[in-house]
């Protein structure tokens, strides 16, 4: 098969990583979870890093350990702002799209500015409380001493940063199919995503 990509955007926690590995396994596409690229930067930040540096020269090696902290989400969000770095991340994430045998990226602006051209654009949303209870979920899970009313009071602030700015704003693309997971099993809107899917190709 020739190159068919598939763009999932939304905010944190809307349940856009699992729709996207699901999607990915269903149909044999490759995925790339284009948040981790902006955690990486965050994280070498925390370290004392540039960002532009910092985002120029992310190896795969920089993917790797734990990402997934409110410090480092925090981070990503902040230097996700700098037009530098979303720039020095763009050509990998289209070259990621543009293989062979389809792909599945999910993040903010991957159906509005990254691939704007993708087969398919879905937009998984849901409201500010639900995801701000799913992740908290998640948090404690893996054992971080976390509070609802900080993961909510966080979910909202990156909500509002990543809306907000001025550069690539988290925002559905106007062709985008909408998803809302709010009242949704994980089954039901990896259903809608799969058909979503199967109408365009
Ligand atoms: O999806 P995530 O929570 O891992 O993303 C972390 C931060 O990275 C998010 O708050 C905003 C930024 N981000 C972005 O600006 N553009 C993307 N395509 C993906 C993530």
């Amino acid at each position: 098969m020739t190159r068919f990509t598939v763009a999932i955007d939304g905010p944190a926690a809307a349940g856009k990583g699992t729709i996207s590995k699901a999607v990915a396994a269903h149909f044999g596409f490759a995925h790339l979870d284009t948040g981790l690229l902006y955690r990486a930067v965050g994280a070498k930040v925390l370290a004392g890093g540039d960002p532009v540096a910092s985002a120029k020269s992310l190896t795969e090696q920089d993917l790797q350990g734990n990402l997934r902290t409110q410090e480092v989400a925090e981070a990503a969000s902040r230097v996700a702002v700098l037009p530098y770095v979303r720039a020095a991340l763009f050509e990998f994430q289209r070259e990621f799209a543009a293989r062979d045998g389809g792909a599945v990226l999910d993040g903010r602006d991957i159906g509005t500015v990254i691939c704007p051209d993708a087969q398919v654009k879905l937009y998984v949303t849901a409201s500010a409380e639900v995801r701000a209870e799913r992740r908290y979920l998640e948090l404690t899970e893996n054992s971080m001493d976390v509070t609802r009313a900080d993961v909510l009071a966080d979910v909202k602030a990156r909500d509002k940063r990543d809306s907000e700015r001025a550069e690539a704003p988290l925002k559905p693309a106007d062709d985008a199919v909408i998803i809302d997971t709010s009242d949704l099993s994980i089954g039901d809107a990896v259903a809608r995503a799969v058909s979503a899917i199967d109408a365009r190709r």
